[in-house]
């Protein structure tokens, strides 16, 4: 299967290429990215550090930005652009912006890579480094039509120095468009994007000296390097649960629902009398809401701007986990879970190693819940939650209460399908801070009454 679709492709990719040959003439004016061979060396900004290829001059930091971090040559770029022809353009398309012939219909689509924008890398902010597509690369994006690619590690670096050709440079951001801008400009695919991803592109310097540049590299949040057969390993921190993993699991579910509401995007694994019982627990007084769709992701719209559709979180019992590879899962869900992905935030600066490793081994937990031997506790868990029809203590009824309250509270319709309960997390994204200080206000007049409510509960 996974071979056919690669045989097609390839296919796919020479037939379009003949087309576009015969079409297109000798000149280059005019003609999609991929075509145009490149008549000139590049200038990638990069970090310089230990971990890049670039060592740090005496008295510069690890880690700082160098403008004229790594040159690389016209004909180093055109072998890219050959190799990008032959495996990549079917799907990311001449232009690099994801509508190659053989993109329709595929969900997830084919990045954009015009864009400047990934979601597997391993930085907060900035391009990612070489190795992180080098990761992206050679291991594929499960679940997706990104298969793994089996490329020789010299061919990937010119193949990953092409593709970084496709954003273009930011000398349009300081309202001053100089000749010499414009000619850069006009060089990189699809011009009548300027305005458009103008503002993609962060400053070099702040006065300007590095226009016409391209973004940096950003600092990774994790450490990679390449093991002797070229594979990228996660340099993760020592696992600190390593013997004590059901520890890990119980403490990692706890992280996951309560402290780092992973929740709020990805769908609980505890029943409402769990969470409930959890939240009583910790603070008595304060009443305990459910999101609609609990048991449920949520899909993510926000991910419209950079990567045009809305992303959904996976369910880890059902779904693939696109950047997770098979042999080194935990060190690839550290470097997910800390770094993020796309819209899903950062955790490196939240949580601590010791807690991050927690949430790897309760993630793993649940993808485990995919392998076939497993499937009779998977199906359990999900029919223990989709029947529980827990309802914690209605909030105690007032007479001047909006109605629209009241309808949140939604008691009688929740209790019968067990699924549409109580304002959620998510609802309270929707609230004015106005409405919300309101609403704690009137939180604050009923906690005396609910206190007594969940007693009587108990
Ligand atoms: C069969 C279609 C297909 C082919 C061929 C293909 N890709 Fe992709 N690629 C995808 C899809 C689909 C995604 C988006 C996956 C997602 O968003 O989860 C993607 C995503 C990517 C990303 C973004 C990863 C990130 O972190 O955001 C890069 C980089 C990439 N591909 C590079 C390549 C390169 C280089 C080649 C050629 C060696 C290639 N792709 C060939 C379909 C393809
Ligand atoms: C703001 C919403 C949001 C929050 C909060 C969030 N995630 Fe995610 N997460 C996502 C989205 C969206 C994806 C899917 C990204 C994609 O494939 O495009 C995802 C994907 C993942 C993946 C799969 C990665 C892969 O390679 O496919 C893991 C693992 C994960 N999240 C773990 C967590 C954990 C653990 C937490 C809490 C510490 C968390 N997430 C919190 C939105 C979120």
């Amino acid at each position: 299967m996974k071979r056919n679709a690669l045989h097609s492709l390839l296919l796919a990719s020479s037939a379009a290429l003949s087309m576009f040959a015969a079409a297109c003439g000798s000149g280059t004016e005019g003609k999609p990215w991929a075509m145009r061979p490149i008549t000139r060396d590049y200038t990638f900004p990069i970090r310089c550090g230990a971990d890049s290829p670039v060592q740090c001059d005496e008295g510069v930091a690890d880690g700082a930005v160098v403008p004229e971090g790594m040159t690389v040559s016209a004909a180093d770029l055109n072998k890219g652009r050959h190799l990008y022809i032959n495996y990549c353009y079917a799907c990311h398309g001449m232009n690099g912006d994801g509508n190659g012939p053989a993109s329709h219909g595929l969900r997830p689509a084919p990045r954009d890579l015009r864009m400047g924008k990934y979601k597997f890398d391993t930085v907060a902010s900035g391009l990612p480094n070489d190795i992180d597509f080098s990761r992206i690369i050679k291991g594929g994006l499960h679940g997706t039509a990104m298969l793994k690619w089996d490329i020789k590690n010299d061919e990937l670096y010119y193949l990953i120095q092409f593709i970084k050709t496709f954003p273009k440079p930011p000398c349009n951001q300081y309202g001053e468009v100089t000749a010499e801008c414009r000619e850069q400009l006009a060089g990189y695919p699809d011009s009548s994007l300027e305005a458009e991803l103008g503002s993609a592109w962060e400053e070099v310097s702040a006065s300007g000296k590095n226009k016409g540049k391209l973004k940096p590299t950003g600092e990774p949040v994790v450490p990679q390097h390449y093991d002797e057969a070229g594979t990228v390993v996660v340099d993760a921190p020592a696992n600190p649960w390593v013997g004590k993993e059901a520890d890990a699991i119980k403490k990692g579910e706890e992280l996951y629902h309560f402290k780092f509401e992973c929740t709020t995007c990805h769908a609980h694994y505890l029943s409402r009398k769990q969470i409930y019982d959890y939240k009583f627990a910790v603070s008595p007084e304060a009443p305990v809401t459910y999101r609609d769709a609990m048991f449920y992701a949520v899909p993510q719209q926000n991910a419209v701007q950079d990567f045009g559709v809305a992303t959904m979180p996976p369910d880890f019992t059902m779904n693939p986990l696109r950047s997770i590879r098979q042999g080194t899962e935990l060190p690839d869900l550290y470097r997910l879970i800390a770094a993020g992905v796309g819209v899903m935030p950062s955790w490196a600066q939240s949580a601590q190693p010791e807690e991050l490793w927690a949430l790897v081994h309760y993630v793993k937990s649940l993808k485990d819940l995919q392998l076939p031997a497993n499937a009779a506790r998977r199906d359990e868990l999900k029919a223990r939650l989709h029947a529980d029809k827990f309802m914690p203590p209605p909030p105690p009824k007032k007479e001047e209460t909006a109605p629209a309250e009241e309808g949140a509270g939604g008691g009688d319709a929740a209790a019968k399908d067990g699924e549409k309960p109580v304002v959620g997390e998510k609802a309270d994204a929707a609230v004015t801070p106005d409405d919300k200080k309101a609403d704690d206000k009137k939180a604050d007049e009923k906690k005396s009454e609910k206190k007594a409510d969940k007693k009587k509960a108990k």
